[in-house]
Formats: structure tokens, sequence, C-alpha cells
């Protein structure tokens, strides 16, 4: 059995140690540059007259430098004495850097002794004055060697009193640091190959997810316009955390005494917004109603965590007032915008094809939702498309998206679900996701998916794709690449039914899952060979495709999912929520997996794979029981 080991990337160098520490008294030396050129170094503090600028984040932190740990030269600063993880020493930046500007910041840190993270983080006050906390990168320290930090930064339009600063999980544990810069980005020049925009017209949309991060990067900019202008998604900023202001929201309610009148805030998604609006690239509004990154006080008495769960038909009212003080904020402050399309209700169904559990955002289970909780079942969704047809911009398509979209009990409660409404005239597409893995699904369970989907009649558009690797190496990424080229191959059958391809991110660094590598672009800006892979054999439009699927295979039963062209097949035998590792929670899922398949008919070749634990080549209750055993010798 293939059995995954995630690679957990450590930038560390061995130095030597000297075994007493000096302390020196602490002078204040400061190197910023008066006017820096693109790329040039803005700030640079090596320790060896003294702490330079950094000062300490809490109120028990005692600096001095030492010889105990040196990353080169004599000395380093060593911060000891702290009690909280977010300890640690800060420099401001807010006398250096200006918003919207991508910055590098590099240094050497190390702990005492072990520490499970040591944080590089960055802290702001936004435009509305809320102070930001944010990681840009947590990496282990084992004591011993120096941890490399090199690390993209900015800051967003608007915000005020910026910090870089390194804390770590240990509170206990002293903190060094040495030869540490803030140089601005240098914008990078873009290599000749094929913009995927001009590869792909006339099939779909190529469009990819940004954040105000993004904007800032001239280069990763660059990128976007040339590659990606098709469809911009926010990846966090148009959620219902960003946009739903509580603030503003309870002095509504005080105003004017009506106390179901969520107030829209869009300060986060602004910029954003301005510049494709600015340059015409349509927007995916992602996303009005989801169980995840939805604060608790939404649905609460009074608008106060503290407050009880409201009643259904309160949460009806708050609903369509949420949605409709939305759009009209979108159309208002925006009124140029190319709102084409909106992810009105995002992963309401597990991958059993029933609804989550009931449960609230800050409660232990991520995967509860407290929209269940208000209404009991998965009956806000039909509201919630209602209300988005009444107030979404004319031409604003309204989508379901989902993850995992392929398991097969999903795709059929997505699909009954989709088709219902649609009968009713209030959703125009489904959204997948595609957070995909080279192990699993298989391509054939995919294009399974897509078939299915295709069927309702409905527009299809890939939401948010991309495909982690956990092997990093050269023929790791080969691998991706090919897997990518037949997800596209699948995605090119079927063109006909889908709008839109977005990518979720553009540069590996950027990902939210970077440690696996998941995207068409290295963090240097080059193009991996998951982007060569897609851009070749696209066949010429209305041309003859070399695996096009006919009408009378895609309704013959399971046999065609097996094609002779299909890659071989590698998903892990267990891993039924795919993450690579087989634990309780795949026990579990495939419990419920067997107790809800009617037939095994559907099931596609990985799924056989995922589900059959015991290899005997049957699906049934003695797979449980092998996973079972096979995790009881593993505890
Ligand atoms: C992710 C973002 O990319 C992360 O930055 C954030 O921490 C969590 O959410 N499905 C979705 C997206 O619909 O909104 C999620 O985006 C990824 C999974």
């Amino acid at each position: 059995m293939k059995h995954i080991q995630w690679n957990r990337r450590f930038l560390a160098a061995a130095v030597g140690m000297t075994m007493f520490c000096t302390a020196v008294p602490v002078s204040l030396f400061t190197a910023w540059t008066a006017d820096a050129a693109d790329g040039a170094v803005l700030y640079s503090a090596d320790f060896e007259n003294g702490t330079n600028d950094f000062t300490a984040r809490g109120t028990t932190e005692t600096f001095e430098i030492t010889t105990e740990k040196v990353h080169s030269g004599s000395y380093a600063l060593k911060v000891n004495d702290r009690s909280s993880s977010w300890n640690g020493p800060q420099l401001a930046l807010d006398s250096t850097i200006s918003t919207g500007t991508e910055y590098v910041v590099t240094a050497y840190a190390t702990t005492e002794w072990y520490c499970n993270s040591l944080t590089l983080s960055l802290q702001y006050d936004d435009a509305s004055g809320n102070t930001t906390y944010s990681n840009v990168v947590s990496q282990t320290s084992d004591g011993s060697g120096w941890v490399e930090f090199n690390s993209k930064i900015s800051f967003p339009s608007g915000s005020t009193n910026q910090y870089v600063y390194f804390e770590c999980s240990d509170a206990g544990a002293a903190i060094y640091l040495d030869d540490f810069t803030l140089s601005e980005a240098p914008e990078v020049e873009l290599e000749d190959i094929p913009a995927l925009s001009e590869v792909y017209d006339g099939y779909f949309k190529i469009g990819t997810a940004i954040a105000p991060s993004t904007l800032a990067s001239k280069t990763q900019m660059k990128l976007v316009q040339k590659h990606f202008s098709g469809s911009i998604t926010l990846g966090n900023e148009m959620k219902p955390d960003y946009v739903l202001d509580q603030e503003a929201t309870l002095a509504y309610m005080e105003q004017t005494g009506d106390d179901n009148n969520p107030q829209i805030n869009l300060s986060a998604c602004a910029e954003i917004l301005q510049y494709c609006s600015d340059n015409n690239i349509p927007v995916r509004g992602h996303t009005l109603i989801w169980h995840s990154q939805t604060p608790d006080w939404f649905f609460k008495e009074g608008f106060t965590d503290e407050g009880d769960w409201v009643s259904k038909e309160t949460m009806i009212v708050r609903m369509e007032n949420y949605i409709k003080n939305y759009m009209e904020a979108l159309e208002t402050q925006f009124p140029n915008l190319n709102l084409y399309a909106f992810d009105v209700v995002n992963e309401a169904w597990t991958d059993n094809g029933t609804p989550r559990e009931a449960g609230s955002s800050k409660s232990e289970d991520p995967n509860s939702s407290a929209w269940v909780r208000v209404f009991g079942d998965n009956s806000f969704i039909e509201y919630a498309f209602q209300f988005a047809r009444e107030y979404a911009p004319e031409g604003c398509k309204l989508y379901y998206n989902d993850f995992n979209e392929y398991m097969p009990t999903k795709t059929n409660a997505i699909v009954e679900m989709a088709t219902e409404l649609k009968e009713k005239g209030l959703i125009d597409g489904i959204g997948l996701q595609s957070h995909l893995d080279v192990s699993f699904p298989s391509v054939s369970a995919y294009r399974t998916a897509l078939e299915k989907f295709a069927a309702t009649g409905l527009d299809i558009q890939i939401t948010e794709l991309d495909v982690t690797t956990s092997d990093t190496s050269e023929a790791g990424l080969e691998k991706q690449a090919q897997y990518y080229s037949d997800i596209f191959d699948a995605i090119v059958e079927y063109k006909d039914s889908i709008s839109a391809v977005v990518l979720w991110g553009i540069t590996d660094d950027g990902s939210w899952r970077a440690d696996r590598l998941p995207l068409l672009f290295n963090g240097d800006y080059t193009a991996k060979p998951a982007y060569y892979a897609i851009i070749d054999d696209v066949p010429p439009l209305g041309g003859e495709t070399t695996t096009t699927t006919t009408t009378e295979e895609s309704t013959a039963p399971a046999e065609t999912t097996t094609t002779t062209t299909e890659p071989i097949i590698t998903a892990i035998r267990g891993d039924v929520n795919q993450n690579g590792k087989l634990e309780g929670a795949d026990l579990s899922l495939m419990r419920q997996t067997l107790l809800t398949l009617d037939t095994t008919a559907d099931l596609s070749d990985a799924e056989w794979i995922v589900l059959d634990m015991n290899q005997d080549g049957m699906v049934g209750t003695p797979d449980l029981v092998a996973l079972l055993q096979f995790l009881l010798g593993q505890a």
C-alpha cells in the first residue's frame, strides 16, 4: 500500500555555536536607505552593533546581542524572557514602506530549543482601524540550526501602523535573529510563452483567484493580465466573514430598531473590485452562503455571539437583507463592475450526499453548519437562490459550488438539488472547486462527474482548480503535469458545458496548499511542467477531439469509465477523504459511504481502490474491518 508522507520543507543551516553569552550595550543602528530603487535593500540588521530598531511585542521580553548562536559575523539578536507565544522581536515599518507595494524579507532565526513553529508574521491596522495579524510563513525550528526566511510581504491600501515580527509556539523559548533584510520586490520580466487565455480562447474563460497581496506584486499582476484575465475570484475577501460588519449592524439596529438587518462593508475587497472594474475583468463572487468563514453573531439574537440562535423565520429575513444589502453595495460602489457569476451556496452537501451536521463556526467540528442548526436541514439553499435571483445584478449567473464533487453520492445529491432549482428557474450553473491531488481522484472519476453535471443542462465552471503533489521532486512535478494534462483533456471534452476554468492562485508559494506545489507557476514566476502540459495538443476548435464520449457511451454502465486512454490510477486504499493518510476520519467516512451506497455499478476505478480495502474484489463490511485493523495496527 502506498502511504504518502507529506514533505515538510525545512530550511535550516547548521552553524557553529560558542558556549558563552556576551551582553553588549544596546545601541540604535539604522540602515534605511533614502530612495530605494526597485529591488534595492531598504533596511538591514546584522546585530553586530546592537539590537537595531527591533522592539518587544510584549512587556516581559529582554533584548541583548549574543554570541551564543550566530548566523554570520560575531553577534545575533537574542530575545529572552518571553511569556506568550506571540512575544518576540518586531520592527515598525510605517515610515519605510508604502501600502500596495510588495517587499521581500530575508532573515535567519532560531530558537533556544525545538519549537514546532517559528513564524514570520505581519501586523497592521486595516482601513477600518481594526488591528490585523497575518502569519506569512511558519517553519519548524530544531533549536540548533538556523531557519532561513525569504518571503514576499505587502500591506493593503489604507492600512497603517505596519509591523513585521517573529513569534514562536513555545512561549518559554528564546528567539534568536540574525541577518535581517527588507527590500522592495524586484519586477521580473515574464517568460515569452503562450498566454493561457489565448490558448483556450473560444473554449472557456481562464481565470484565477487573487488577494490584495497579489495586487501589490507587479510580477504577479503581469501574470494575471497575461494568462488569467478571463475571470477573477477573490480568494477570501468577498466571503461572509469579510463583508458582514458587526459594528455597523449593531449601530443600524440601535438607530432603526430593525434587529434583522445585517450591514455590509466592502473595504477588504474594494481595491481588487476597483481594479477589475477599471480593467474590465469579469469577477466571480465567492461566496454568499457557507458554513465556513461565517461569524456566529450573524445567526444570534441581538447580533452578538452571546445571544441565542435565532429561529428559521428570523434567519430567512436576515438572509434576504444580507443578500439585498450585499448586492446593493456592490452595485452602488462598483457600478461598472462585470460581476458575471456568484457562488450563492458553497459546500452544503457532505461526501455522503447528506446535509452537514448542525453546528457553529466556533464549534470543534469545522465541518458543521450554523445554517443547518437554524434551518434543521438544507432548506436554506432554495431561499438563498431565491434572494440571489431577486437582487443580483442582471447578467450575474448563479452557481452552487462544492468540493469532492466526484464522490458519487455527493454528485447525485448535487445533481438532484440543482435539477430542482433549475426547474424553478433559480440556478444557472454548478461550480466544481476541483481541489485535486495527483493520486486522487482518477481522471475517469472526474470525467464521470463532468458528464453527470453536464447532463443537467446547467453551465459548469471549474472554480478553484489546483492539484497537489506530495512528491515535489522533478519526477513528481512531471507526474503532476501529466495529471493536469489529463484533467484538461476531460474539461476540453465537456467544453460545450463549461464556461470558465479558474485556478486557485498563480504561483505555488502563494497557494493555500503551498507545501504541495499545486499550481502552474513557480515562486520565481517561471512556468512549471504542468503549464506546458496543458497548453500542449489543445485540439483546434470545431475539430475532432481524440477521446470524445458519445451520448450512447455516456448512458452506458460503468465500463465506459475504464477506457484504454486512462492513466495509471494511484488512489490510496482506504483513504476515503483523500488527504494522503489513513486515519479515523476515513473509517467513519467509509462506514457512511457503505451505508448509503445503493449499487457499486457507478463506482469509478479509483473509488473501487479506495473502498476495496481488503482487495477481495468486493466492496462491503469486510473492507471496514480491514481498515479498522490497519488503523489499530498503526496505533
Ligand atoms: C480558502 C482560502 O484559499 C484560504 O486562504 C482560507 O484560509 C480558507 O479558504 N473551498 C472554497 C474556498 O470554497 O473559499 C477555500 O478558500 C478553499 C476551499
